[in-house]
């Protein structure tokens, strides 16, 4: 099973690339292996993991996405075991207008993902800050998508039209796209705002909020420019603490739920004269687990934030 995960909010700034560099070198470090595919024209995730511009040029994501190359032919190895990407570079801009014509358009990257996903425990999808055919691309490809947000004032500016989109993306084109979770960034426990609008935004999403938040910490935004993710250039920083942590609580959900399961049927298979009734309760066991797994549903287009975002409906 591989779980792939679309990072997106259509504000630049706010967290995406360092959540995805980050959280995949945190799950790497858990021991899951993990793919980030780099769906931004800016290419920040491939040179935030030392993955330079010149050495993508003859396989990157604008390739698989137009039908030049094979995903496998464009999977590249980083400096941490575990953790493999599919680089961008600035033709990717140019896939957007490309792609408009072409068949299966919106498909092209979950058709070629599904390639190589089993290899993977986790595929995390860094987007571009906008909602078009690359962002698209990646809602369709994905099992689940995780919104990061900005501890600051205009946080869900923007996020009703991110909701509704994965919601209409829901209706039409795949319909089994789920809401993984919201991750707060940038937080600073000096500034009131910060607290306010982490109390605001877990009162109206709940337990789509993961308890992990991250911090603003100096050593996460230097360790880009040395090419390095927060577990290489320094391990013992607040940042690579959280983000540790935010892979804790997203692998727990993601894998726990399966894990559990697992022991229930291994017990049942270790029982040799088990009765009657207690397979009955291991059956409700697995169902019980399975409703659990299911309850991570799309956050209803109606849930109303109206005293955050000035009336308009999510
Ligand atoms: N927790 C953080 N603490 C300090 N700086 C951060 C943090 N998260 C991101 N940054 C910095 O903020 C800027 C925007 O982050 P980035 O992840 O690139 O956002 P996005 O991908 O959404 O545009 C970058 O310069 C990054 O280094
Ligand atoms: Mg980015």
């Amino acid at each position: 099973m591989s779980r792939v995960i679309c990072i997106a909010n259509q504000k630049g700034g706010v967290g995406k690339t360092t959540t995805s560099v980050n959280l995949a070198a945190a799950l790497a470090s858990l021991g899951r292996k993990v793919l980030i595919v780099d769906m931004d024209p800016q290419g920040n995730a491939s040179s935030g993991l030392g993955v330079k511009r010149y050495e993508n040029q003859d396989g990157n994501a604008y390739h698989v996405l137009i039908g030049e190359k094979e995903i496998a032919e464009t999977v590249q190895k980083t400096k941490l075991e575990g953790l493999h990407v599919v680089a961008a570079n600035p033709d990717l801009v140019g896939a957007e207008i490309e792609l408009v014509d072409m068949p299966q358009r919106e498909y092209r990257l979950k058709n070629e993902l599904a390639k190589v996903a089993s290899v993977y425990d986790y595929v995390l999808i860094d987007c571009p800050p906008s909602l078009g055919l690359l962002t698209v691309n990646a809602l369709c490809a994905a099992n689940t998508f995780l919104v990061p947000l900005q501890c600051e004032y205009y946080a869900l500016e923007g996020l009703s039209q991110l909701l509704n989109t994965a919601g209409l993306i829901k209706k039409s084109l795949n319909q089994d796209l789920k809401i993984e979770g919201i991750v707060l960034t940038m937080f600073d426990k000096r500034n009131n705002l910060s607290h306010q609008v982490v109390t605001e935004i877990q009162s109206h999403f709940g337990d789509k909020v993961f308890k992990s938040i991250i911090p603003r910490n100096v050593r996460l935004s230097e360790a880009p420019s040395h090419g390095q993710s927060i577990f290489d250039y320094d391990r013992r920083s607040i940042g690579a603490k959280k983000y540790l942590e935010l892979a804790q609580e997203l692998d727990d959900k993601v894998y726990g739920v399966a894990q559990k399961v697992e022991e229930v049927v291994k017990a049942e298979n270790q029982q040799e004269s088990i009765s009657e009734p207690e397979i009955e309760k291991v059956e409700d066991k697995k169902v019980e687990l399975q409703e659990d797994t299911e309850s991570e549903a799309m956050v209803p287009p109606s849930i109303p934030v109206s005293e955050l975002d000035g009336g308009a409906n999510v």
